[in-house]
């Protein structure tokens, strides 16, 4: 078992990473007095896997369990399942002093995060990841929110949660496509911040599930470190945690201009680093070398390295110019300069991306 500190004054907590670690969860949230009463936010399908193991973890401590099941597929990211989470709050007389333990993917951690975060000015929350990418990513750092028709996360608040709890055995039922998506970011991490985690990596990547528990926990528990210490120098996204973004500049133009049906968010963000990663070779600023070493990287790890050739490269530039992270009109490249550093540019000719893009495109050797 791995502990990860994140450290932020009165919202400082600790992300607990293992294999097997449910039965030990209602020891640690008794320790952390939480409860007495505790609604478990999850899924149908993963209340049998892992909902119900929370919950006979805290009913065996004490707390007085309500489960709560919500459709976690992104069209349900939504207010309305918050509506709904808040009546089943008021229904069971939650107060003030219980909380939300979100048992789940980046889905439910985000909309029962909100949740607690608006649930009578903010309840506590317990995070129990059960993605890849939720585990390195989206249950730390306290950004919870929802969807609107008109875009996505576009409602939400900062609210840091009370406990991580990270069980990697969860992985061993993710669809096989989840779990690449959520290697993109775990290739993210090793490239804006940890080289020697990138050669683990390399070692690891082909039969990654297959992979030792100890190498498991050890390459989770390094990138919940990097998101730590970045998160910790710019909770709110206002300077340094914008490198978080690398890839996803691009990444969210291909999943908007494909309505989110053809590429996972993983497998855009892979795109967009290899375009991040073209384009800095472009302009000089990183060797080919390691263009090339990131390139192999995503392909071993069963990710696209090609831009699917119905996508027109013109449009996927002008999307570019529309990206919310713009920055006074222009915009903002998160760009690698070396293994484990990346700098931020908003001075990246169009005609240079659009030259990465098209290459990518056209391209289709391997597969799209
Ligand atoms: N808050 C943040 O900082 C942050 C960061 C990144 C992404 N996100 C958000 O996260 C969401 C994506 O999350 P995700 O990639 O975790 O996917 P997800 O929550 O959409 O889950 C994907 C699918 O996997 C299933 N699933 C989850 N765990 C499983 C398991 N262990 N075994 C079998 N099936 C399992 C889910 O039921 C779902 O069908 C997006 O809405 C995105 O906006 C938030």
């Amino acid at each position: 078992m791995k502990k990860v500190r994140v450290s932020l004054g009165e919202r400082s907590y600790d992300i607990v990473i293992g294999h097997g670690i449910f039965s030990a969860l209602g020891d640690t949230a008794k320790k952390l007095e939480l409860g007495p009463k505790e609604m478990i936010v999850t899924s149908k399908q993963l209340w049998p896997l892992y909902g119900k193991p929370v919950q006979d973890s805290l009913a065996a401590t004490g707390f007085n369990v309500c489960p709560a099941t919500m459709n976690d597929d992104e069209e349900s990211k939504s207010i309305q399942t918050v509506i709904l989470l808040y009546d089943k709050l008021v229904e069971n007389e939650f107060d003030r002093n219980s909380g939300i333990v979100a048992v789940g993917g980046g889905v439910v951690g985000d909309v029962a995060g909100f949740a607690a975060a608006t649930f009578m000015r903010g309840i506590r929350l317990v995070q129990v990841p059960t993605t890849l990418l939720a585990q390195v990513d989206s249950s730390i750092g306290g950004k919870t929110g929802v969807n609107l028709p008109s875009g996505k996360n576009l409602v939400g608040a900062f609210y840091q949660p009370t406990l991580v709890w990270t069980d990697i055995s969860t992985l061993k039922t993710l669809p096989e496509r989840e779990l690449r998506s959520g290697l993109a970011e775990v290739i993210k991490y090793a490239i804006i911040a940890d080289p020697a985690l990138f050669h683990t990596l390399e070692e690891n990547i082909r039969s990654f599930s297959e992979a030792s528990t100890d190498t498991l926990i050890d390459i989770v528990s390094r990138c919940c470190s990097i998101k730590a210490r970045i998160v910790e120098q710019d909770e709110r996204d206002r300077g340094v945690r914008s490198i978080l973004n690398y890839g996803h500049t691009v990444g969210h133009a291909l999943e908007s201009l494909t309505n989110y049906t053809q590429y996972t968010h993983g497998e855009a963000v892979a795109l967009g680093m290899i375009v991040a990663a073209r384009v800095s070779r472009e302009i000089g600023a990183i060797d080919r070398n390691i263009v090339e070493k990131q390139e192999r990287l995503i392909s071993a790890a069963g990710l696209p390295t090609r831009i699917n050739r119905c996508l027109d490269p013109q449009s996927i530039v002008h999307q570019l110019t529309r990206d919310k992270k713009r920055l006074a009109g222009r915009t903002r490249w998160v760009l690698p300069k070396t293994m484990g550093e990346v700098f931020l540019t908003d001075d990246v000719p169009l005609d240079v991306a659009l030259r990465v893009v098209k290459d990518m495109t056209t391209s289709n050797e391997e597969k799209a």
